[in-house]
């Protein structure tokens, strides 16, 4: 069975509410390249991905799509696909170089133009502030596991909106920051590649940290919405011990606890939930939650990011050591997904999304929701005739659509949605092999080529909505 035939797309029209943003989404090492250019200083994924066996094939940021010298092209692409919002990036090396002290105008000044070229094009710049780039001299000095990045982040938080809070009216403080503290400093397979899992819970707590301080800065300046990007997931159990009283149920629970509520729990509720307090304290300790910072955290935001691509699976199994993702997870496995599966081997489970607004409108009400990310990696190629066709992708973005569209229907405050990604890109761990975008990108020549995913999902935009059969718009 194909991923195509597997996601059988219900045969209805859906019209979105008016007013629904319809966008994609990038981040800046994953497209800029231009790693030396205008002053801009390392980050810790310049390091990692030049340290020998963290990312597949060697790949590293310093090309990448070339956007910092293609800006005004890609925002032309973003025009031809209709989006109403962009998601980007700023870099906080190119912003300052070590991480501190005064501004380097020359890496504003190109936020500044890519603000200008999408206000010109009639798209609204989306900002998110850190997307996983630190820079170097922090993590020498300890990285996210030192409380005063947090400070330095606020600092740097406060500069980037004095340069564009004139004109960029949408911001996000941090991109997924279980990712950042987890696979950076617990798993290692991402930058700085830490494995402790005492560092993990401190990086995850100075991460809401500084998404907090930095709220007030945003705020400071009278930006107009702040939001948070948090990668959710429905956990959910499948050993033999399921059922509501069941082994796989306490397990789902626990992991649920550490991937989803200690970020909802501290932002949206003004504390960690009682499983992640009880893992970080037998792990090292909570020395570092300090009094004052739960309010800080529990800022009130105007709309909640939320990325989704599957839900995760475990099963209780005592003896088994804890994933050092989930430190504090012993006794749990996580079995692997039954296909459909993309490239990257996520399952394709629309339904979960769904799920993750449902609970989210249920179980913290009263902040608006907006799909930060969504979309997935396929085998793309381009055909004899040029174009590129990819069915499978049309197929995931409409069932994920559709079960969006369904949540509204129950009642979640979902205000829009956003594909990851614009285009192909550096895809982290996996390099360049990954491909996400809407649009294709040859990195041999830089040629762009939309994907038959982009015709559709301008269709989808331009109706507001996707048409009967899947198909999407007019098309
Ligand atoms: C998310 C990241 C994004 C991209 C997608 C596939 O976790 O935020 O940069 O890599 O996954």
């Amino acid at each position: 069975m194909t991923a195509t035939e597997a996601i059988t797309a219900t045969d209805r029209r859906v019209t979105f509410p008016p007013g629904f943003l319809w966008g994609a989404a990038t981040a800046a090492y994953q497209i800029e390249g231009a790693a030396r250019d205008d002053g801009r200083g390392p980050s810790v994924w310049d390091t990692f991905s030049r340290t020998p066996g963290k990312v597949a094939d060697g790949h590293t940021g310093d090309v990448a799509c070339d956007h910092y010298h293609r800006f005004r092209d890609d925002v032309g692409l973003m025009a031809e696909l209709g989006l109403g919002v962009y998601r980007f990036s700023v870099a906080w090396p190119r912003v300052q170089p070590d991480g501190s002290g005064p501004a380097n105008p020359r890496g504003l000044d190109f936020y500044d133009r890519l603000v200008d070229a999408l206000l010109n094009a009639g798209i609204v710049p989306y900002a998110t502030l850190y997307h996983w780039d630190l820079p170097q001299a922090l993590e020498d000095r300890g990285g996210w596991t030192e409380r005063d990045t947090a400070f330095r982040f606020a600092d740097y938080a406060a500069v980037v909106r004095e340069r564009l809070g004139d004109r960029v009216e949408l911001w996000s403080t941090v991109n997924e920051p279980w990712v950042a503290a987890f696979l950076g400093y617990g798993s290692g397979v991402h930058a700085p590649g830490r494995t402790s899992a005492h560092d993990a819970f401190r990086a995850a707590h100075h991460l809401l940290l500084a998404h907090g301080l930095s709220v007030r800065e945003l705020r400071a300046g009278g930006a107009a919405r702040v939001s948070l990007t948090l990668n959710l997931a429905p956990v959910v159990g499948r050993g033999g011990g399921a059922g509501p009283a069941g082994p796989d149920t306490a397990a789902a629970d626990l992991v649920d606890a550490l991937l989803n509520r200690q970020f909802l729990d501290p932002v949206l509720r003004g504390g960690y939930p009682e499983p992640v307090l009880a893992a970080a304290a037998r792990l090292g300790g909570l020395d570092h939650v300090r009094d004052g910072d739960a309010a800080v955290i529990a800022e009130p935001i105007d709309l909640l990011g939320v990325n989704y691509y599957n839900p995760t699976y475990v099963a209780a199994a005592p003896g088994t050591p804890a994933d050092p993702a989930f430190p504090g997870s012993e006794g749990v496995a996580f079995p692997p997904a039954d296909p459909p599966l993309t490239a990257m081997g996520w399952p394709i489970v629309p339904d979960g999304l769904g799920e993750v607004l449902v609970r989210l409108s249920r179980d913290y009400p009263g902040v608006p929701l907006i799909i930060t990310e969504n979309g997935a990696a396929f085998e793309d190629e381009r055909g004899p005739d040029g174009r590129v066709p990819d069915p499978c992708r049309i197929a995931y973005l409409d069932a994920h659509l559709r079960a969006a569209h369904a949540a509204l229907a129950s009642g979640a405050d979902l205000r829009g949605y956003l594909v990851w990604s614009l285009m192909d890109n550096f895809e982290w761990a996996e390099g360049y092999g990954k491909r996400f975008g809407l649009v294709y990108v040859d990195y041999a020549t830089q040629r762009r080529v939309l994907k038959d995913s982009a015709r559709w999902f301008r269709d989808v935009i331009s109706d507001n909505g996707i048409a009967a059969n899947g198909t999407g718009g007019h098309t």
